[in-house]
């Protein structure tokens, strides 16, 4: 039978396989996807084997992913823009194509919670490679503007400056941001400790949709602390997950399952 599975280390609480399982079942599929714990020091062989005994394509998460973009033989533009990769694929060819879906699977979870992105002021904070990877999916939406701001403000140059040619792109301070965003994206991983970036509450008011790429059974520390600037929605990554996941699936089986289902059971479980 086909094989698919996740690399990463550490694995054990990836939801990759839960996720790929219900989409297998919901799209009548022939295949099993497993958790894979690569060595640290032994990725590339680990995955040398995987493709040796069956093994189709795979999903790379962290720490694995610019390890992933150079095992790959070729690159999507987007793996290509995003500098990482997190799905690859053994085509009949023998070649293996390196591609990123983070970015679509955002994009994906904002449509789904009928966040507009044509024309919106966007503003991303963070600059690390979750926020690389959706700069350029985020921009193939036609925002107005699209800021980045880091802690370490050379990086977010950095960033605008690789995808300044999809559109308005600048960088700034997180004590310079002023003016009306209609999206804010928290891809820092300051939630990871209970922390939120030091931006002024100001930025957030009615019209504001936050979205925190991290996720979690209550509001996380930056959707909590959206909710009390009085945000006018809220997501969680849980959908980005998902999405992302989706995205990978379809580009191996040719089939796109739907998202709602797997997230509303992954809520449950979240919950419980
Ligand atoms: P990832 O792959 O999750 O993006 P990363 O590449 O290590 O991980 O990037 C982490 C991001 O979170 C960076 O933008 C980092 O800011 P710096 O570039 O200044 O390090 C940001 N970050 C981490 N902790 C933070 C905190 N407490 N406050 C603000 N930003 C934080």
């Amino acid at each position: 039978m086909d094989q698919y599975a996740v690399f990463g280390n550490p694995i054990k609480h990836s939801k990759s396989p839960f996720i790929h399982t219900l989409f297998a079942k919901q799209t009548a599929q022939q295949m099993v996807y497993n958790a894979i714990e690569a060595p640290l020091n032994d990725f590339e062989n680990s995955l040398n084997r995987f493709f040796a005994e069956q093994g189709k394509g795979c999903n790379i998460t962290v720490p694995f992913k610019e390890q992933a973009f150079k095992y790959a033989d070729q690159l999507t533009q987007r793996a290509t823009l995003a500098g990482a990769v997190n799905t690859l694929k053994l085509t009949d060819d023998g070649l293996i194509i390196g591609d990123n879906t983070d970015g679509a699977g955002l994009v994906l979870d904002l449509k789904n919670n009928h966040v507009p992105l044509k024309d919106a002021r966007i503003l991303l904070l963070g600059a690390g490679g979750a926020a690389r990877g959706v700069c350029g999916p985020l921009l193939a939406e036609k925002p107005k503007q699209l800021v980045i701001a880091n802690r370490t403000f050379a990086k977010a140059q950095r960033l605008a400056g690789i995808f300044s040619q999809l559109g308005d792109v600048s960088a700034c301070e997180f004590d310079k941001l002023s003016g009306n965003f209609d999206l804010i994206i928290n891809s820092t991983s300051a939630s990871l400790n209970g922390q939120v970036p030091p931006i002024s509450p100001d930025l957030v008011n009615r019209e504001t949709a936050v979205y925190d790429m991290m996720y979690s059974a209550q509001a996380t520390a930056f959707n909590a602390w959206a909710i009390d600037h009085g945000a006018r929605l809220v997501i969680d990554g849980l959908g980005m997950l998902v999405g992302q996941a989706a995205e990978s699936f379809a580009i191996w089986r040719a089939i796109k399952p739907g998202a709602k289902q797997v997230l509303n059971e992954l809520r449950h479980n979240l919950a419980n």
